[in-house]
């Protein structure tokens, strides 16, 4: 392997699953209790906000009161022990990164965050966000979660595949691989002759394409392969 001095890690729902935030597609998830269609598109806040916004404002209310586990902990020590090396890529809109001390990019939006429809301003959202609720700058009553829906482009993807194309590693800890762009970092990174490591409780549907998996809760594998890191560099 290369020498080790860039790393992109992506982190999917199953990092948080152990602060006791349910995953999307596990058995029972929230994609087993919701339809996508019903709750996150573009079309669906269209056509009923209110249960969009009940959606995202008990999501909310449960982000708020979870904390960082072990994995959230181990990855903010890996950035902090490696400044400027590591960037940290989430799929999450829950802010436990945030909260272990890392600095990540959001690729997927955060459910403390509101977006105005109209005219793209942005700012901290309460903890219950209602329907026909107006922007701060420009008053249309256009406010809604920033939360990238199916059928939007998600953020900050000129940053990520920047990283992605200049990196020694990349490493995805507990997503299933299911949802593009995300799932084909894997490949630019392989194509960029990066070295690839999935770490999540079980195959995913990206597996196949990982050269190396540690598989095992991420509370307990996230801080050994952070340890390893270190020790190796
Ligand atoms: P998923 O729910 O699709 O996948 C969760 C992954 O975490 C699975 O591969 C599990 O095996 C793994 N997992 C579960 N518990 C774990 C644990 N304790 N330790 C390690 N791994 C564990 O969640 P994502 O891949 O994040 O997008 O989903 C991707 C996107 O689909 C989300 O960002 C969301 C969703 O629709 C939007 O809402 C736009």
């Amino acid at each position: 392997m290369r020498k080790l001095e860039r790393i992109v890690i992506l982190t999917g729902a199953g990092i948080s699953a152990e602060s006791g935030l349910g995953t999307f597609r596990d058995e029972g998830g929230l994609w087993a209790q919701h339809r996508i269609e019903d709750v996150a598109t573009p079309e669906a806040f269209a056509h009923d906000p209110a249960r969009v916004h009940q959606f995202y404002n008990v999501r909310r209310v449960q982000a708020a009161g979870a904390k960082p586990n072990a994995a959230h902990q181990a990855l903010a020590r890996l950035q902090a022990a490696w400044p400027g090396h590591v960037l940290l890529v989430t799929q999450n809109v829950d802010g436990l990164h945030e909260k272990a001390g890392a600095e990540v990019v959001h690729m997927h939006g955060e459910l403390s965050r509101a977006l105005c429809a109209a005219c793209e301003h942005r700012w901290d959202s309460p903890q219950e966000m209602s329907v026909g609720e107006t922007c701060p700058a420009c008053d249309a009553p256009a406010a809604r979660p920033d939360i990238v829906w199916f059928g939007e482009m998600p953020y900050h993807m000129e940053q990520i595949l920047d990283a992605i194309q200049t990196c020694d590693l990349f490493a995805a800890i507990g997503t299933s691989g299911q949802v593009y762009p995300a799932a084909g970092f894997v490949e630019e990174a392989r194509m960029a002759g990066a070295a690839t490591v999935e770490l999540n409780l079980r195959d995913s549907d990206m597996t196949h394409a990982f050269e190396e998996h540690v598989t095992g809760p991420a509370s307990e594998i996230v801080p050994q392969w952070v340890d390893r890191l270190l020790q190796g560099r």
